[in-house]
């Protein structure tokens, strides 16, 4: 390796927070001299960024270790980041013993350190830690008050990039790894954020995706903005034209942010808005902080505003204790909202949180079933969702080109995928704003012709 330049394979598992942490690290680590490869096979060094959400999601990373483990021989060294990597610290170092590093989301900031550590270690010019020769481990404390802010963050699409302007979460639902992993909130300055915004525009992104795991405990530590007005702000930063936020809990989702999207043309047509169930009693063993009315309260809102706002959400089946008519209460839910989209799960009992101590008593087929069936009954509102924008005309981003089709992929601003065809001289800029009339839905997407 020496003489040369050291070479990362990067794979990241898990949601936007991890994405745009990778981002992170990616600058973090070419500013130290590596490079990015594309396969395991050119890399000196393998990092994986875990996901513990679900234990499906734990196990990808043990499985990809097991698959590459026959690499060390070549001198290849591995290194798991991320929720997996806080979660079970240096037990990982027991589970795959040819891992050399482990680090969690709050520890970014020591990559470089941590590298040198196992790099110089090799080298022989650090005594060995026990065990094995070549170890480093980042697991900060999750009391930190840190943020990974760093100025070499490497976004991996020039058009549309993530801000985070929160990290952590302090509202320990009954099921979720997410306040262990990430630990407490803290939030950033709304001028560092805006900063960034403007620094983004200036490099020619027109859209921006404002991250957190609950975006609406934003609390700026300068006291200067509340969520809804650092919205609107990203908004009118000049040269933005999409702004769109993710995630938002029930609980602290005020009618402000509502106004702020009346307001600002800049904000888009959709929110994110995870119910987990339609029962009140669920809700509350899962300790979210809401009934199911209070929920609906805050969709009448949105339903009352001047946009047209599509609405998503994420949905948990198979809680602990869930019976049957809650499970209906969950699936009447998705008739009276109309939900534009829904992410759904089987509850996994994870490490660490206090659902752990509750019988899972409900078999996976019986989880599997509720979830067959909700994706039944969602996949038909979905069908008469998308019905209804046949006719109008939406403005997309252009994101890509499906060749075989010979179709522009583009995205409203409610977040719909629309495939669209454009006469043969025109060729749509990736990136650029166009016009289409939309003629055809489906499920998951909308059919158009571009506007000339
Ligand atoms: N911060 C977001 C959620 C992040 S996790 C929020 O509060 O909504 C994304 C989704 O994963 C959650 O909304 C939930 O639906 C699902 N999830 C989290 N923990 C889970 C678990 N233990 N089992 C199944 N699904 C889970
Ligand atoms: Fe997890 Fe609940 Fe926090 Fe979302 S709000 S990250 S589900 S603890
Ligand atoms: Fe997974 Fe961690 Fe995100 S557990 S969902 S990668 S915050």
């Amino acid at each position: 390796m020496s003489g040369e330049q050291k070479t990362f394979y990067l794979e990241t598992f898990g949601c936007q927070m991890n994405a745009h942490d990778s981002e992170k690290v990616i600058g973090t680590l070419v500013q130290e001299g590596y490079r990015q490869v594309e396969t395991v096979a050119e890399a000196d060094l393998i990092l994986y960024n875990t996901c513990s959400i679900r234990d499906k999601a734990e196990q990808k990373v043990f499985h990809r270790l097991a698959d590459f483990k026959k690499l060390q021989a070549e001198g290849k060294k591995f290194g798991v980041l991320g929720c997996v990597a806080q979660q079970e610290g240096e037990k990982i170092f027991e589970r795959a013993p040819h891992v050399s590093l482990v680090c969690g989301s709050a520890s970014y900031r020591k990559l470089p350190q941590l590298l040198t550590q196992i790099e110089s270690a090799e080298t022989g010019s650090r005594k060995p830690e026990a065990g094995n020769p070549m170890r480093a481990t980042g697991l900060d404390d999750r009391e930190t008050d840190e943020c990974f802010e760093t100025e070499f963050t490497a976004r991996t699409n020039p058009h549309r990039g993530y801000i985070t302007i929160i990290e952590g979460c302090d509202k320990f639902c009954a099921y979720c790894v997410v306040p262990y992993t990430r630990g407490k909130e803290r939030s950033r300055t709304s001028a560092s954020v805006l900063a960034e915004a403007r620094q983004m525009a200036d490099l020619g992104y027109s859209e921006i995706q404002l991250l957190g795991q609950n975006v609406n405990s934003y609390r700026d530590p300068a006291g200067k903005k509340s969520f809804a007005e650092l919205l609107a702000a990203v908004g009118e930063v000049p040269g933005i034209r999409r702004v769109r936020f993710t995630t938002s809990h029930p609980r602290d989702f005020g009618r402000d942010i509502i106004h702020a999207i009346d307001a600002v043309p800049a904000l888009c047509d959709h929110v994110h808005l995870p119910v987990q169930s339609g029962s009140t009693r669920v809700l509350d063993a899962m300790q979210r902080l809401y009934t199911r009315d209070e929920y609906l309260e805050r969709i009448s809102w949105m339903k009352a505003a001047k946009r047209d706002i599509a609405i998503t959400t994420d949905v948990i089946v198979g809680f602990p204790g869930e019976t049957e008519a809650e499970f209906a209460a969950t699936l009447s839910l998705l008739d009276d909202v109309g939900y534009d989209g829904v992410f759904s799960f089987k509850y996994s009992p994870r490490p660490n949180t206090p659902s752990l101590a509750l019988d899972d008593a409900i078999p996976d087929a019986e989880k599997a079933r509720r979830l067959d069936v909700l994706m039944a009954r969602q996949r038909e509102i979905q069908i008469a969702r998308n019905k209804r924008y046949i006719g109008q005309r939406h403005e997309v981003m252009v994101e890509g080109k499906n060749t075989a089709r010979n179709q522009w992929i583009g995205r409203t601003s409610q977040h719909k995928t629309l495939n669209f065809s454009a006469p043969d001289e025109i060729n749509p800029r990736i990136g650029s704003y166009v016009n289409v009339k939309i003629i055809g839905s489906f499920p998951n997407s909308l059919l158009g012709q571009m506007v000339v």
